[in-house]
């Protein structure tokens, strides 16, 4: 992505702005919820302080326990990615431009209560609450291959449904062409909204038919418990066929569009980041080769970078989305 220095506007929190009063208040607050029945939120939250330290571990929910998929393309027999990589190397740029910036910061995420409005072309536009779309589907594990347009990957064991079952219950209207999905921005809670490099709140699109298709996920959790906010707590997307920035995270609206949106990346550099952005090894990006890719979790000085594939290795399942489509112009 376009990583903006200091001069450029960010301004990261000193260290010692992380201090034990924070920790305590964050117990203090967990004893609250717990008392109010939203122990598993709390415990999220609370992994993400600890995640960088000891990787403590928000439980598991009932609700998230995960069944194996039978989407197809769903599930991968590659390694997972450890449980500490996915929760400490992050991209989350309302809580900084370093990786390590939304495991520290992001614990001032307020994640209940929270909803998410489904409005625009739809016949049924409502706002849905965490319950309500905890309880929409059958959540099931999805283990995807995760990759960043940076040049990294992970494999990450997601749980959650497709997003179709929630479009089918909100009945798109014909002229309902692309799904527009905004994530939050509140410089309350986000310390790095409102810097610079972009336009907030982060939007994210697709096409109807790829917000359609099976593999999209909706995603509540990963490794069986509830997101951590790092991760796009309480509800994020994850399109495991297209580079992870076109994955939104903390989701508080989804908008039914004939009109393709203006994505938050593509208005910051049009010329780097397209609105399709599948991932693709024969388009590179203007400042770096797309070819190949490194597995976070066997960086070291050695290891060999891993071929992309194309589609992110999803082609026989999404292929058919981008028949006779110039795939270099519609990048
Ligand atoms: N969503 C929001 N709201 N803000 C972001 O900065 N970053 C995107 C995407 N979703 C981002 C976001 C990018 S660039 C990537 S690569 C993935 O989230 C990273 O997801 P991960 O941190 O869970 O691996």
């Amino acid at each position: 992505m376009l990583i903006k220095s200091h001069k450029d506007g960010f301004s990261h929190p000193a260290s010692n702005e992380i201090t034990p009063q924070r920790v305590y208040e964050g117990r203090r607050d967990l004893m609250k919820l717990m008392a109010t029945g939203v122990a598993g939120a709390a415990m999220a939250s609370m992994a993400v302080r600890d995640a960088r330290a000891q990787v403590a571990r928000p439980g598991k929910l009932a609700a998230l326990a995960g069944a194996k998929s039978n989407v197809p393309g769903a599930v991968t027999m590659e390694k997972l990615t450890a449980y500490k990589d996915i929760t400490s190397y992050n991209n989350f740029y309302e809580f900084g431009a370093d990786k390590g910036d939304p495991a520290e910061n992001a614990h001032t995420l307020k994640t209940t209560p929270w909803s998410v409005e489904v409005e625009g072309l739809v016949k049924k536009p409502a706002r849905y609450t965490l319950e309500d779309l905890l309880k929409l589907s059958t959540q099931e594990e999805r283990i995807y291959r995760h990759r960043c347009v940076e040049g990294w990957s992970m494999v990450i064991p997601w749980v959650g449904y497709s997003l179709s079952e929630l479009i089918k219950k909100v009945e798109p209207l014909g002229g309902a062409k692309y799904v527009e999905f905004v994530t939050l921005d509140d410089p309350k809670t986000m310390p790095f909204v409102g810097s610079r490099v972009l336009d907030w709140p982060y939007v994210e699109g697709l096409r109807m038919d790829e917000a359609l298709h099976p593999l999209a996920l909706l995603s509540f959790g990963l490794y069986g418990e509830v997101l951590p906010n790092q991760d796009g707590a309480p509800v994020r997307l994850v399109v495991p066929w297209k580079y992870g920035f076109k994955s939104g995270k903390s989701l508080v609206k989804i908008r039914f569009t004939d009109k393709q949106p203006a994505t938050a990346w593509n208005k910051a550099a049009p010329a780097e980041y397209g609105f399709y952005s599948n991932v693709n090894p024969d388009v590179d990006h203007p400042r770096w080769s797309q070819a190949t890719e490194r597995r976070i979790g066997e960086d070291g000085l050695f290891a060999k970078r891993r071929k992309t594939l194309m589609f992110n290795g999803y082609e026989p399942q999404v292929g058919q989305l981008y028949a006779g489509m110039d795939l270099k112009k519609y990048f």
